[in-house]
């Protein structure tokens, strides 16, 4: 089996569709998306279009998609943090380019799923099995990260959110983190995504990193005149956290 693990494009089509080509080359059995879809950049509609016409297996609810469920309408949003305001604005530009049936669609998105292949067991999440929103890190100790399963019989864990790849084994299980197609922080400003192949009881996995036109996702952000573009523009050329001033009270997420 080998399955593609796609994550965190919020609005980045262009890198997505780099992705794409990338990623049909790799020939997968199947493609799992772990959440995040849109919110922070420029493209939503065209990150759902793509999205469904990869026909994932599960798309699994991050914390920006969950915003999607919480609130129909902007007017429903009264935000009480600089974070708040920051994720209320660009709520209001997502909600100007997708249909309410595309808002609904992102919102009903599973918080988890179980996937099963013979006697093998995966666990999916966007952050952790309790949480939308944690922060489980790549230099996490293993009890740390033993934290992101429930079920002694999982095989691998895999999971998004922080924006940095890393693959490691954890008591036996290997846990992967495919990082972000649209906005990496790890300092590698190519989109990133993985690739896991298992038969019997071997598995493997590999991340891919992939150039895309940056300039061009930056141009459209500036034509549309997308919120915030400075700190879009700063996040997909440096691949780092930039929005570090108008949320230092909440602490970094993804
Ligand atoms: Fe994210």
């Amino acid at each position: 089996m080998r399955l593609a693990v796609l994550s965190d494009t919020h609005g980045n089509a262009v890198a997505f569709e780099a992705v794409i080509r990338d990623l049909h080359k790799q020939s997968p059995d199947a493609v799992v998306f772990l959440g995040d879809l849109v919110m922070r950049g420029p493209q939503p509609a065209e990150c759902v279009e793509l999205l469904q016409g990869l026909n994932p297996l599960v798309s699994v609810r991050g914390n920006h998609d969950q915003y999607f469920a919480r609130y129909q309408n902007p007017s429903d949003w009264q935000p009480k943090t600089a974070k708040g305001e920051l994720n209320l604005r660009h709520f209001i530009y997502n909600t100007g380019l997708l249909s309410k049936e595309e808002r609904n669609w992102i919102g009903g998105f599973p918080t988890e799923f179980l996937l099963q292949d013979g006697a093998f067991q995966a666990e999916l999440y966007h952050a952790s099995p309790d949480s939308l929103a944690k922060v489980s890190w790549p230099w996490s100790t293993p009890d740390e990260l033993d934290e992101l399963r429930k079920h002694e019989k999982t095989r691998l864990v895999l999971y998004g959110h922080i924006h940095h790849a890393f693959v490691r084994s954890v008591y036996g299980r290997v846990i992967v983190n495919s990082g972000s197609i649209g906005l990496p922080f790890d300092r590698d400003n190519r989109a990133s995504y993985c690739i896991v192949d298992w038969e019997g009881d071997n598995l493997s996995a590999q991340v891919r990193r992939v150039s895309y036109d940056i300039d061009r996702v930056i141009r459209i952000a500036r034509d549309r005149a997308m919120p915030d573009a400075d700190l879009f523009e700063l996040a997909v050329r440096q691949a780092v956290f930039p929005y570090a001033m108008q949320t230092a009270a909440a602490g970094v997420s993804g």
